[in-house]
């Protein structure tokens, strides 16, 4: 067995992506949003837990004047999404007219982000644009527009960098697939 094989609970996860590549394409996507975003003061939604990380090192590297809040969603179990719709929870910020970009960890069925595009339209902001780490295209049961995406996967179940199984690989700097 490939002596970084790490184990979480009771799976077995492999290195799938180094944290060289996850940050070179994060600053990909700073770059990109800030020549997109300049003028505007775009407000960055983080969803906590799972996009901590990726926030931050995202935010690090945006170089015009922005601002950030964090929200949380209803939790998620287990391996498999569910397709329950999920209350946002701590969104004290007036988004009335505001440059919005939702920061996601993963994109998997798209009901978490499509339900949360909805609630925060209901709050009239000028736009509303969506960036997150990961996307699996072939999850999609939504037709979602993810604006910024740093990578695509296969539908694959991973941890590490801000993603967790249970709770745990949260910590990890690499991202880690499962190894079935
Ligand atoms: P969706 O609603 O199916 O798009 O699921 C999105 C949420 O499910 C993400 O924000 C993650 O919290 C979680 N999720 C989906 N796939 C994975 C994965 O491979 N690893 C860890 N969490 C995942
Ligand atoms: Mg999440």
């Amino acid at each position: 067995m490939n002596s970084r094989t790490i184990t979480l609970h009771d799976c077995e996860f492999s290195p799938y992506l180094y944290e060289e590549e996850i940050i070179a394409r994060i600053s990909f996507m700073a770059e990109t949003i800030s020549r997109e975003y300049a003028g505007k003061n775009p407000l960055f939604l983080a969803v906590l837990n799972g996009s901590f990380m990726f926030a931050a090192d995202l935010l690090k590297r945006v170089t015009i004047p922005c601002e950030i809040a964090f929200i949380r969603l209803s939790s998620y179990q287990d391996m498999e999404s569910t397709g329950k719709v999920k209350e946002v929870l701590g969104l004290t910020e007036d988004i009335h007219s505001r440059h919005v970009i939702v920061l996601e960890d993963i994109v998997d069925t798209g009901h978490t982000v499509h339900n949360l595009i909805n609630q925060l339209q209901a709050k009239s902001p000028a736009s509303v644009q969506v960036a997150s780490l990961l996307l699996k295209p072939d999850c999609l049961q939504h037709k979602l527009d993810v604006k910024y995406v740093a990578k695509t996967i296969p539908n694959d179940f991973v941890v590490g960098y801000g993603l967790d199984y249970n709770g745990l690989g949260r910590n990890l700097r690499d991202i880690y697939k499962i190894v079935s």
